[in-house]
């Protein structure tokens, strides 16, 4: 049933949309995505396991429209009463990253594949689901992806992702295949890429370079987040479909990601005379024009994210940072 929200602070005015849950929603792209659920009128349930605990969700958390819930994807008997009566789930749980996958293989596949599982097979027929697919799909490819590229993952987290993709695609659902996120977000991530190098630059004044022809592709958490409002305010459209979300004036190869950052910080060195090998070996440029068919484009550029990032970083005290890191 539709209702409004009264004397919410800023919300004050805006028409209840239904309620949605967002599982994984106390993580980097959950804690920018929550309160934009929020303002635009949504009443939101965040499910997650806080494997980074609550802190990033304090701002908001008095929030009247906002619930929260700790629990597991993988116990179907958890996840049965809080997907009752929700218009969407917004599913971003998972074992995220190459690393976390590896240290923990068998947790990544039970997370990743069948905790997405869980979520179709209590969702009922009118429940939108939208899925954080990731680029990581592709793997090492030549030329442009696009939705119709066969996937080939080169890693476990990109075949357990793609994993989780096929299924919420065979229930009809709607999976963003990500690029490559970076920029600020009240859950804090220092190990994607952008944000990584941003961080030695600052703090060591220098970093290693393995690899900078590798091309790799980004998109500014606040983007990121936007794409899954916008897949659920076009829903009926987009549904049962991959889209890539990104924008490819952020194909970038390493070496050029490691230019802008050494433009924004010039006392830094890059060394490329490194034997080292980079562990991940994604190499794909992407196609973004099916989304942008639909009125979607990002609008945060790597530039930008990185002087935010330069801004935060100093007062970072050192026992946060174990929880900037997702190994
Ligand atoms: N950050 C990126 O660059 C990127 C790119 C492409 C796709 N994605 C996808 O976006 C989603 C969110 O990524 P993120 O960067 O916010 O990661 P994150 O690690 O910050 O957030 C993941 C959240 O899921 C929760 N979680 C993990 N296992 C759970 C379980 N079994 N039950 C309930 N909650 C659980 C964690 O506690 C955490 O809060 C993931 O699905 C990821 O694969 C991220």
């Amino acid at each position: 049933m539709e209702s409004c929200i009264k004397n919410t602070g800023n919300n004050v005015g805006v028409e209840g949309k239904g309620h949605v849950l967002v599982t994984g929603g106390a993580g980097y792209i959950g804690t920018t995505l929550v309160p934009m659920l929020l303002s635009a009128g949504y009443e939101v349930t965040v499910f997650d396991k806080f494997l980074w605990g609550i802190k990033p969700l304090l701002f908001i958390s008095s929030h009247p429209k906002l619930h929260i819930v700790k629990g597991d994807i993988c116990q179907p008997e958890e996840l049965k009463p809080v997907m009752k009566g929700k218009i969407g789930i917004i599913h971003l749980a998972a074992i995220v990253g190459y690393p976390a996958c590896d240290k923990n293989p068998h947790k990544a596949m039970e997370t990743n594949v069948n905790g997405t599982r869980n979520i179709t097979q209590l969702m009922n027929s009118d429940q939108k689901l939208i899925y954080a697919s990731t680029g990581s799909c592709y793997g090492a490819v030549d030329g442009m992806c696009t939705e119709n590229t066969p996937i080939s993952p080169i890693s476990l987290y990109g075949s357990s992702k793609a994993g989780g993709e096929k299924v919420v695609l065979d229930a009809g659902g709607v999976a963003l295949r990500l690029a490559t996120v970076f920029g600020i977000a009240p859950r804090l991530r220092l190990d994607l890429l952008v944000n990584d190098l941003t961080h030695k630059a600052l703090k060591n004044k220098s970093f290693d370079l393995y690899e900078g022809h590798f091309r790799r592709t980004f998109l500014h958490v606040k983007d990121a987040a936007r794409a899954f409002l916008f897949a659920l305010e076009n829903y009926k459209v987009m549904k049962g479909e991959a889209y890539n979300v990104g924008d490819e004036k952020m194909n970038y190869t390493k070496a050029q990601v490691a230019q802008i950052i050494q433009s924004k910080v010039p006392t830094c060195k890059i060394s490329t005379n490194t034997t080292g090998t980079d562990k991940d070996k994604r190499d794909y440029e992407v196609s973004y024009e099916k989304i942008r068919n639909l009125g979607f484009q990002s609008t945060i550029s790597v530039e930008e994210g990185v002087i935010d990032i330069l801004k935060i970083l100093p007062m970072i005290q050192e026992e946060e940072l174990k929880n900037c890191k997702n190994v």
